[in-house]
This record gives C-alpha cells, sequence and structure tokens, in this order.
C-alpha cells in the first residue's frame, strides 16, 4: 500500500518525491543510526516514513522527532503512525529554518541533486546551521557544498537500496568547543613563557646590578 502510494505520488510529482520507491530497511537504518545519543531531532522529506519508523525505534523515551513533509498525503499517512514523540509538520523545509540549531540532529531525504539551484544551496545553507546533518543521496558530490558549513564531512555507502545510495555525516563535532578549548590553553601557555621571560630578565638586571 505504501509503495503504491509512493509510486503515485512521484508520478504527479517526481521532481519533488525524487525516488520511485521508499527507502529500503537497510538505507533507513544507516540513517537513523546516526542520531546516537540524539533527543530531539528533525526529519526533512519523511514521505511514508520509511527513515520515521527506524527513527522512533532509536529515539529515547523522552525524545522528540519533528517530521517536515511538503506532500499532504504523505502527511495523512504519518499521522497515523501512533507515537506522541512524533510531530508532523506539513510544510516546505524552507519555511521552518528558524529554531533548526535547537535541534541535536537532523535527518534529510530530500533529493537535492535534482533541486534547482537555488532551491539546493537554500537547503543546505539552512541545514548548515544545525548540530549535526545526515543526508542521503544517489550521488558522491554533495561534499564540497557541506564542507562549506562543516568540519567534517563522512560519507558512507549504502549498496543494498535501488539505486544504491550515499549517507552524508556531517558535523561540526564538540571539537568547534575543544579547539576554543585548545586555543585557550595556547594563549594561557604563551602568556606563562612571557611572564617567565620577563622573570628572567629581571633576575638578570638585579643581579648584575647586585654584582656591579
Ligand atoms: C526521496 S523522498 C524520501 C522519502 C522517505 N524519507 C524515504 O526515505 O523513503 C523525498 C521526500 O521529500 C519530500 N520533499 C521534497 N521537497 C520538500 C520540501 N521542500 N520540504 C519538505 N519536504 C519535501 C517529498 O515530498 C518526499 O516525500
Amino acid at each position: 500500500m505504501r509503495y503504491l502510494k509512493f509510486v503515485s505520488e512521484f508520478i504527479k510529482n517526481p521532481k519533488q518525491v525524487g525516488a520511485v520507491a521508499e527507502s529500503s530497511g537497510f538505507l533507513a537504518r544507516k540513517m537513523a543510526g546516526q542520531i546516537g545519543g540524539a533527543v530531539n531531532v528533525v526529519e526533512f522529506g519523511p514521505g511514508t516514513g520509511a527513515v520515521t519508523r527506524e527513527i522512533l525505534r532509536k529515539l529515547p523515551v523522552n525524545g522528540t522527532l519533528t517530521c517536515l513533509e511538503i506532500n499532504p498525503k504523505f502527511c495523512e499517512d504519518l499521522q497515523k503512525i501512533d507515537d506522541h514523540r512524533l510531530k508532523v509538520v506539513n510544510d516546505d523545509v524552507r519555511n521552518y529554518s528558524r529554531h533548526i540549531e535547537n535541534y541535536d540532529c537532523v535527518l534529510s531525504s530530500l533529493p537535492l541533486a535534482i533541486f534547482e539551484k537555488a532551491q539546493r544551496d537554500k537547503i543546505i545553507a539552512i541545514s548548515g546551521r544545525s548540530k549535526k546533518f545526515v543526508q542521503f543521496q544517489y550521488t558522491p558530490f554533495l561534499k564540497p557544498k557541506l564542507k562549506k558549513y562543516f568540519d567534517d564531512v563522512e560519507i558512507k555507502f549504502v549498496p543494498l537500496n535501488l539505486p544504491p545510495a550515499f549517507v552524508y555525516v556531517s558535523e561540526n563535532p564538540r571539537s568547534k568547543t575543544g579547539s576554543s578549548t585548545a586555543r585557550v590553553r595556547k594563549n594561557k601557555r604563551s602568556f606563562a613563557v612571557k611572564a617567565a621571560i620577563q622573570f628572567a630578565m629581571f633576575a638578570a638586571n638585579f643581579w648584575t646590578s647586585i654584582l656591579k
């Protein structure tokens, strides 16, 4: 049934749906497996909910999952998932950029490769404000665009999907905080070195003035 709905929605609007069939269990699990310890998660383009169901399996009981889906027919199906942690929003991702940084993780199945450039760039810019962004694509060419926003971009290949897919896991890890900590440490170290030099010069002057 879900398969038929997916195909019929694809026929009506191929550029928006972007795939003839929903993601395989392998791909859905690979996507959902990236949430780690995330509590508040957003999903872009859940469709018939293949990835959504896997995210809900991984999410803690006190977690929340907000799904942003542009297609009202898919939203009707998603509303049937009986889970208090799930909130389905029938809207375009581009209208929902405000609080992205408040979520722990964003998972996206949007068909970015077939979107127009302006649309793709806007969605990547919105996603670039998230702490962790997980996106699947059927092409391996998205990395340079993601690198503009994220320090770490890892690509995982999932062959058991039709067609085989690439999962991009992008993060600005705690290392950002880590690197600022490192910077603070370095500054402290250079202050200590300067103080030691000053002290040595003072001691040298003191002894030369005594010995004169
Ligand atoms: C390739 S399908 C993925 C469906 C599902 N997540 C899966 O993996 O089987 C892409 C989904 O993104 C939705 N979509 C496309 N553009 C969107 C937008 N601007 N905002 C929200 N959803 C969008 C489509 O309606 C479709 O459900």
